[in-house]
């Protein structure tokens, strides 16, 4: 069935693996840094994480925002998520703007925001200018969001766009 060389290529290759000499898959990952400072920030997966946080923090890319525009259902798990939090109170309830700005026009606090890692970054890690860290990991707080609920926040922010022009992140590949 399989030939000499096929057996033996996999031996290598696993060897390779066992010796940390060869890149394993597992250890892709999406290099996320803070919006305060631009140094590293470190969010890492967790045994609870759902595939969806797995494949964003390996890949940079979050499968809700495209999820969202095909099911309501999905957008509604993030909208709901976002008053549950209470973003509404400086951001208002569908995300327009109050005393926080509106995440829902043209207008970015910092231009990476065009993609779902920026956005994420200033969610997760917080900002020097009034947003702050909402993810458990950088707050040390393990009350606070985890990945997940933060990439569900924002495939619903997206749906809500409302700026015209490109939806880049509707078009986000995976980075090498
Ligand atoms: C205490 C008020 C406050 C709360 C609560 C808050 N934010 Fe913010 N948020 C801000 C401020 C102020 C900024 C602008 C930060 C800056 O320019 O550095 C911001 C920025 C943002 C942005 C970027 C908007 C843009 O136009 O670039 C997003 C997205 C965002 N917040 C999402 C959230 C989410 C999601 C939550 C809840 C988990 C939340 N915020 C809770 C105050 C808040």
């Amino acid at each position: 069935m399989f030939s000499n060389n096929a057996v033996k290529a996999v031996i290598l290759s696993s060897l390779l693996v066992l010796a940390g000499l060869a890149p394993i898959h597992a250890n892709a990952a999406c290099q996320l840094v803070s919006t305060k400072d631009g140094s590293p920030l470190d969010i890492k997966v967790t045994p609870e994480d759902t595939p969806e946080a797995k494949e964003f923090l390996a890949t940079c890319v979050n499968p809700y925002t495209k999820r969202a525009v095909a099911d309501a259902d999905v957008a509604k798990s993030g909208k709901k998520l976002f008053g549950y939090w209470s973003c509404t109170q400086c951001h208002g309830g569908n995300a327009g703007g109050q005393t926080g700005p509106s995440a829902t026009d043209a207008t970015w606090q910092y231009s990476k925001h065009i993609t779902d890692k920026g956005i994420f970054e200033t969610v997760a890690g917080g900002s020097n200018a009034g947003m702050p860290t909402w993810h458990s990991q950088p707050a040390g707080n393990p009350e606070l969001l985890k990945t997940d609920e933060i990439l569900r926040i924002i495939g619903w922010l997206r749906t809500m766009y409302a700026g015209g022009g490109d939806k880049p992140w509707l078009n986000e590949t995976p980075q090498k």
